[in-house]
């Protein structure tokens, strides 16, 4: 059997990293002791997966380091990573007494058509997990392996799938930095927020989460700000779930007077060293606002050829920070995750995310997202290639698979 799986030059190799490529390699004929050959069947692709790649070597995340790149010819992990995706799978062989054959799982794969993945001796009916001593002990989400037939959220239409890849990394990510924000009383009582790249996912998905506060504590006081490129102003604005959108050229000539008073907290999903440095000037000069906090949590506007990890869109180290500038945060999912599961009860969060996540899928049909689903070695190659020339339109939801030139759902065309 053969395999495919997409790679991309690491950027210390001195390639180009945005030159991706379709490894062809040999699957395993024979499964060593607890592991599980799957077959991914899609996954989904976003700016999530753009800034695992452009931070697969950086030393605090280290996305390259969950699967190896193949030996091939010109190719090896040294040179080459895998970029995580997240997807669904069948298990086609197991040699782990606790996991079966035909099982529906849902997990952090490679973008591939075979994986081969080790499975620790923690197994329980809902989830099983990759060992990856190798990697701190908070990356324990990306580790688990989750059994769809017993998912509590798991709906097996084709749909329900695609919305599963979609927005279930991104939507956590919004949820938990929502609730790390009203853990402090958005930092001590802030009542205007601004979010960048606000016509991603992540962003919105944030947007929509304190609207959603506000209701639950029947407040309308913490209102939220988008801050978009003029190309996505139309489509951030029709989402209904910002306040007020600005354009990043316009936004400090708009804010201004009673619309930029009070206390504010910028959460950063873009990631532009030259924006961040316009929000602060901003917020240094208008007398009746303060900015409390700068939080980092994207960063969109990099790329695989253009990131500089130690930066991270806020400005080198060398570069001297003015006095008055807030701090600045950076939110990561699992870290934030790992307090709250000492806080809360399994079944408290379970419960938590179970009721978010269901109320997700009944509004998110009216945002103006829509599926595009792409087939096949040479097509999910362009579509890379397309991201890489044009950047990723915020309507578009990308669905990938290796298999063949159709994705028929339950029934897949296979090369
Ligand atoms: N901290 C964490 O734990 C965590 C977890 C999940 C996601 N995230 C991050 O959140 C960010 C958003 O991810 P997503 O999947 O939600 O994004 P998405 O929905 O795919 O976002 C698309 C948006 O990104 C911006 N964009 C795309 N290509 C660009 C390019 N070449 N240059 C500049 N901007 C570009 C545009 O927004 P604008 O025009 O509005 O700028 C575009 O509408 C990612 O950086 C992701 O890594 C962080």
């Amino acid at each position: 059997m053969e395999n495919l799986i997409l790679c991309h030059p690491k950027a210390s190799s001195g390639q180009d990293p945005n030159q991706a490529i379709v490894v062809k390699c040999k699957v395993p004929q024979t499964i060593p002791d607890d592991h599980v050959l799957l077959e991914v069947d899609r996954f989904g692709y976003s700016a999530n997966n753009v800034t695992y790649q452009a931070l697969g070597e950086a030393s605090h995340f280290r996305y390259f380091e969950f699967h190896h790149a193949p030996e091939a010819e010109g190719v090896s992990s040294k040179t080459h990573g895998v970029t995580p995706v997240w997807g669904f799978g069948t298990i086609i062989k197991s040699t782990h007494p606790q996991v079966h054959t035909g099982e529906r799982v849902y997990g952090y794969f490679a973008p591939a058509r075979y994986l081969l993945l080790p499975v620790s001796s923690d197994v329980n009916k809902y989830a099983f997990f990759v060992p990856r001593p190798h990697l701190p002990p908070d990356r324990r989400p990306y580790n688990q392996i989750t059994r769809c037939a017993e998912d509590p959220l798991y709906d097996p239409s084709p749909t329900a799938e695609d919305l599963t890849m979609l927005y279930r990394p991104l939507f956590w990510t919004s949820f938990w930095c929502e609730d790390w924000l009203n853990s402090s009383n958005y930092k001590g009582g802030s009542t205007q927020i601004i979010i960048s790249s606000a016509s991603s996912k992540t962003a919105f998905c944030l947007a929509y989460l304190i609207r959603r506060r506000n209701a639950l504590q029947g407040s309308s006081t913490r209102r939220v700000i988008g801050l978009t490129s003029t190309k996505n102003l139309a489509f951030t604005k029709r989402l209904a779930l910002y306040d007020d959108v600005f354009d990043y050229e316009s936004f400090d000539t708009s804010l201004v007077g009673n619309l930029a008073r009070g206390r504010w907290i910028y959460v950063d999903v873009a990631g532009n060293d030259a924006l961040n440095a316009r929000v602060r000037d901003h917020f240094r000069v208008c007398g009746d606002s303060e900015l409390a906090t700068c939080i980092a949590l994207g960063l969109t506007n990099v790329s695989a050829s253009t990131i500089d990890p130690l930066s991270l869109g806020w400005g080198s180290d060398s570069e001297t920070p003015h006095t008055a500038d807030p701090k600045v945060e950076h939110f990561f999912m699992p870290e934030w995750l790992s307090i709250r599961k000492q806080q809360l009860s399994v079944s408290a969060i379970t419960q938590m995310q179970k009721e978010a996540w269901t109320r997700l899928m009944a509004d998110c049909g009216t945002w103006g997202v829509s599926l595009r689903r792409v087939c096949g070695p040479e097509q999910v190659k362009a579509a890379y290639d397309e991201i890489v020339r044009r950047g990723l339109a915020p309507e578009d939801a990308f669905v990938w698979t290796l298999w063949g030139e159709s994705m028929e759902y339950g029934s897949r065309a296979k090369l």
